[in-house]
């Protein structure tokens, strides 16, 4: 039941404005694919090309094999879910997800199994009769989601189907979905930009900026290898340091500061006295008082957040970076003490100074 989609190379205008300019990817059947990027970056007008609700001014999509640029929108057999969800409010639950059935022309019977079928996978069996206006949020965004996939569409698109939903509803609804994809097997696209529910649904994450793809990658490897440094400050924290390339015959490294930090793990291509971008994660600074070697710092405020310690520090160009630590010892660090900074150099990043090109050696 499932397809691939390929886009390839295509173009969005909207006037004179070019909104995506020769954009590509792939997305694997079944595959639980994400778009995220900040406002106005492209991801709704993406997604309604695939759907078929924008034209395409250039490029192709296709499912599998199959060309669609041209196919209109109630012939490409996919379900959507929009971030009001688009219920009608005069109609059951129950007639709701029946809507896109009756269409199909099938049995009564035949349309109350399958609406009953869909209604147990997204938890909603027991309201069957309720109208809308008495469900919760997160009960209508179920009643979307049922109606969007009990037409067995080929493709399932999400369009921000959560932020309506307060915080801890969102991690549940979000839960359910994904495990509801997998169930179903679908190949689903879906839009956020809220990179934490990004990185715990999908297979893949497509990073948008400006309509143009910064990566595509798993989730983990988006967050532990950004591909620039848009993408490591976009997905999670990163503090943004200067620092230079040093090879010696030992090794080489990065100096940040008067700081040395052999690395094991820099690309070929770095030279000698390169100035680079270091991307290092509050996580991964090891702070210290009493080992005066590294980075130095004074804190200037903490705040204490159960497990883990955040510190803001201030070095010694004026900068503030954040720094995590677990909170094993009883008092924070007071504030105003100097500590020393060293760094997990398995973890961090290392970018051209401008920002575009990862440095560090991986597979
Ligand atoms: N129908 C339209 N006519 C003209 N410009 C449009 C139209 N639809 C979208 N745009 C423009 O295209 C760009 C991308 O918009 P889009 O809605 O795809 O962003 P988005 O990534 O979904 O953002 P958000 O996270 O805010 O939903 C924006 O600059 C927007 O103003
Ligand atoms: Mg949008």
């Amino acid at each position: 039941m499932s397809v691939a989609i390929n886009i390839e190379n295509v173009i969005k205008r909207f006037g004179k404005d070019t909104i995506i300019d020769g954009l590509s990817l792939n997305i694997k059947e079944g595959e639980f694919f994400t778009l995220l990027g900040p406002s106005g970056c492209g991801k709704t007008t993406l997604l309604r090309m695939i759907i078929g609700f924008n034209s395409i001014e250039g490029g192709e999509i296709k499912l599998d094999e199959k060309l669609i640029n041209h196919i209109p929108t109630n012939k490409r057999n996919m379900g959507m879910v929009f971030q009001n969800y688009a219920i009608f409010p005069h109609m059951s639950v129950k007639d709701n997800v029946a809507f896109g059935l009756k269409r199909k022309k099938m049995s009564k019977q035949e349309i109350d199994e399958k609406v009953d079928e869909i209604l147990k996978i997204v938890k909603i069996d027991h309201l069957r009769d309720r109208m809308p206006a008495k469900l919760s949020g997160g009960q209508q965004q179920r009643v979307a989601l049922a109606r969007a996939i009990v037409i067995h569409p080929e493709v399932l698109l999400m369009d921000e189907p959560l932020s309506n939903l307060d915080a801890k509803l969102r991690v549940e609804m979000r839960n359910a979905i994904k495990r509801i994809q997998q169930q179903i097997g679908i190949t689903t696209v879906y839009v956020t930009h809220d990179q934490e529910e990004a990185l715990a649904v999908s297979d893949r994450i497509a990073v948008m900026n400006g309509g143009v793809i910064q990566q595509i990658d798993t989730p983990k490897r988006i967050y532990q290898r950004p591909a620039n440094t848009f993408v490591a400050t976009f997905i999670g924290q990163s503090n943004i340091l200067d620092g230079s390339i040093v090879k010696t015959q030992a090794g080489s490294g990065i100096k940040i500061f008067d700081a040395f930090f052999a690395m094991e793990n820099l690309s070929e291509n770095c030279a000698y006295m390169q100035k680079v971008s270091v991307s290092i994660r509050p996580e991964e600074f090891i702070l210290s008082r009493d080992n005066k070697e590294g980075i130095k710092g004074i804190i200037k405020s903490s705040v204490f957040l159960g497990i883990n310690t955040n510190y803001f520090i201030e070095l010694e160009n004026g900068k503030e970076v954040e720094v995590i630590q677990a909170s094993d010892s009883l008092e924070a660090i007071p504030d105003g003490s100097t500590v020393y900074l060293n760094l997990q150099t398995d973890k961090i990043n290392v970018f051209t100074d401008d920002g575009t090109k990862n440095l560090i050696r991986w597979v």
